[in-house]
């Protein structure tokens, strides 16, 4: 039901009843056909959360709370996943080792474990790249994805314990090596969380919805009672619905998931027990000139100074009817008993009840602060006419033109037609489910990844189903902001450079046929040109984020990089525990914490970091220093 990754089976389940409807093959509406203008992001529509006062006292506190959760890997079932994990580096993910899944989910020699290397990329390789009907050398149909937990099967919470009791499962999850089971590996490709506040509906497939539930990321299709509300009368099973809150929709999703952060089977209230008994980021640095944190930041070791507690935060953040009730429930939000405090682990206080609301509106809260409006195009486009060099003017020109086509997809302050922008300037009310920004590119055959032609957790289609057909095997088109750090490229993690994305819109798209919509037939690029746009696209960083300044610096923390093989393709067990007994001992690199001044040197592209550039010290994130989650 939460699902945050691409739900395998239920997607396997969707092509079977939509490809026949799938007829009529356009790609998605957006730019209109003629080339849209290009604005700096500060002009971009944001409009703000509906209602949110209603739930929401401080937003100050909303946002340090949102920063906390967001980077506490306490929030994993296992302790050591958070949901910085996967968005670590400029809001995504750049690692190399156990990344892979097949589009099947089956775990085999060519996924498991396995580092990526520089000669992976593209993964479909042609004779000549500039012609997509040439002979194809090799196509490993592979996903670039995230690695995340281990198939564990959820038990119960332990109190002040940072790790949840579970079972490792074996052999039911198709992700095992040498018989241990590795973390398992997402079915898409990470995006950035920077700038998701700009989009209508986040994900690659649009599935988190403008409308926010209370708990689950499925808007309206949620029609649950979700979240307990105090009065006079005592507590009363509340509906919400919030507008504008893609991002706290998207943000319950994972951290129940099974695939991405916790055991399978736990809930809401049960994580909120769990976080309510331990403090913020125990395990982990916080730069005491952190921009969000710094001021609670305990000098001398991890964490928060001790008056910090999430109780604290979310009492701060939120309205007290949300909190403030001793009345003590069930699982399912019944009346126990009142004046009371839980006994066990399956009674629960109305903050833990409540948990999910508060989890998502601050992380929300959290990543609408992330917003990098300071790019050179930025800066150009707001009158600075040294911000950009000629080379790379001549590349925007390209990308304006109509050659290119690029703006009929990526427009407007964003740089994506899936956004409010966009949706103000159609005329289309961005609450009806349409598939504006939407397109279908010929990254993948439709058959393998349908994307927006998908339901969502309630059997919903994700467009209207009378244009069911026209969603099949669209996509949303990413705001390219920071694109220079957030390698490999599209929703499969197929491409490794920038070169190589614009060689394949050069090439007019790798699946030609009922797989391409409008536009991308129509690209002409010559070899000129193309490295005019790739120059553009490399003068799309914002240094805040290449330097992790303010608003982009964070906590420290241990991320797992692939497992530890004893041989080749054989992983080593880890001991360490009895839940962790069948799977496989994880290596691990330390991300450390920076403060708002952030780091003396760049973050390392996905490039760099295939060949080893900047292992000298020159880039951060090589992911070379070891660490202990
Ligand atoms: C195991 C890796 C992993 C973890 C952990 C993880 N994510 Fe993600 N995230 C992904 C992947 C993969 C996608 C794309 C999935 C898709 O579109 O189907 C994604 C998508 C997103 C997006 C959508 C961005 C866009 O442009 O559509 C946001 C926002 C986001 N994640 C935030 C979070 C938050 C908040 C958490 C923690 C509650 C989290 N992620 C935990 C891997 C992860
Ligand atoms: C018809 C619409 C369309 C056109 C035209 C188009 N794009 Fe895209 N672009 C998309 C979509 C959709 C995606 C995501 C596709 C996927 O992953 O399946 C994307 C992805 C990208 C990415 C990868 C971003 C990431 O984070 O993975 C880059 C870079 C990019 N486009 C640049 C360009 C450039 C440069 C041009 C012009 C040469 C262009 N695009 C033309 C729709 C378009």
């Amino acid at each position: 039901m939460n699902c945050h990754t691409w739900n395998r089976p239920a997607q396997l389940l969707a092509i079977v009843i939509l490809t026949g409807a799938a007829a009529a093959a356009q790609g998605g509406r957006g730019g209109g056909g003629a080339p849209g203008p290009i604005a700096p992001l500060r002009a971009a529509v944001r409009p703000q959360p509906t209602n949110l006062a209603k739930y929401v006292r401080d937003q100050t506190a909303l946002v340090a709370l949102g920063k906390a959760l967001f980077w506490d890997a306490q929030v994993g079932s296992d302790g050591q996943t958070a949901c910085a994990t996967c968005h670590f580096h400029a809001g995504a993910d750049h690692r190399l080792q156990n990344q892979l899944a097949s589009p099947s989910g089956v775990t085999t020699a060519l996924t498991g474990n396995r580092t990526l290397t520089t000669d992976d990329f593209p993964f479909r390789r042609l004779a000549n790249p500039n012609n997509n009907n040439s002979a194809v050398i090799r196509d490993t149909r592979l996903v670039a994805g995230s690695a995340g937990a281990v198939h564990r099967t959820f038990f119960d919470v332990n109190a002040g314990l940072h790790t949840d009791d579970g079972a490792t499962v074996s052999s039911a999850a198709p992700t095992s090596l040498g018989g241990l089971e590795l973390r398992q590996v997402t079915g898409r490709n990470s995006p950035s969380v920077i700038n998701a506040v700009f989009n209508v509906r986040n994900f690659w497939d649009g599935r988190a919805s403008r409308i926010f539930s209370g708990s689950t990321p499925f808007g309206d299709s949620d029609t649950g009672l979700n979240v307990l509300a105090g009065g006079a009368s005592g507590l009363q099973p509340e509906r919400v619905r919030m507008d504008n809150a893609s991002l706290a929709s998207q943000a319950v999703g994972p951290a129940l998931n099974s695939t991405e952060m916790s055991y399978n089977g736990r809930s809401w209230p049960k994580l909120g027990k769990k976080m309510m008994s331990l403090s913020p980021l125990s395990r982990q640095r916080v730069a005491v000139d952190d921009s969000v944190l710094g001021a609670m930041a305990n000098p001398e070791g991890n964490g928060l100074r001790g008056e910090y507690s999430y109780q604290q935060l979310i009492q701060a953040a939120f309205q007290p009817e949300y909190w403030g009730s001793t009345t003590v429930v069930d699982s399912k939000g019944s009346l126990l008993k009142i004046m009371a405090v839980p006994d066990n682990s399956n009674e629960f206080t109305q903050t833990e009840y409540n948990f999910a609301l508060f989890f998502g509106l601050a992380i929300q809260a959290y990543e609408s602060t992330l917003i990098s409006d300071q790019t050179r195009l930025d800066q150009f486009l707001e009158g600075n006419t040294q911000a950009l060099t000629p080379f790379e003017q001549q590349g925007l020109a390209e990308f304006r033109g109509g050659a290119s086509q690029c703006t009929r997809c990526h427009v407007g302050p964003e740089l994506t037609a899936a956004s409010y922008t966009r949706a103000a300037a159609n005329n289309v009310n961005p609450g009806d489910p349409n598939d504006l920004g939407f397109f279908r590119i010929g990254v993948s055959p439709i058959a393998e990844d349908v994307g927006l032609g998908a339901t969502d957790g309630f059997n919903v289609p994700l467009l209207n189903p009378n244009r069911a057909g026209a969603a099949d095997g669209t996509f949303k088109a990413p705001g390219l902001r920071n694109v220079e750090l957030t390698g490999p490229y599209f929703h499969n993690g197929g491409q490794a450079t920038l070169e190589q994305v614009v060689d394949f819109y050069g090439r007019q798209g790798d699946f030609g046929g009922a797989n391409l919509g409008p536009g991308i037939g129509a690209i002409r690029l010559n070899a000129a040109e193309r490295t005019q746009v790739v120059a553009f696209l490399k003068a799309l960083t914002d240094d805040r984020v290449k330097y992790e300044r303010a608003p982009f610096d964070h906590p420290s923390l241990c991320i797992p990089v692939g497992h530890v093989e004893i041989s080749p393709g054989v992983p080593q067990a880890d001991d360490s525990s009895p839940v962790t007994a069948m799977s496989a001992a994880d290596k691990w690199a330390l991300i450390p914490a920076s403060g708002k001044g952030g780091n003396p040197v760049p973050l390392q592209t996905f490039e760099e970091l295939l060949s080893g550039i900047g292992n000298d010290g020159s880039r951060a994130h090589t992911l070379t220093e070891a660490c202990r989650p």
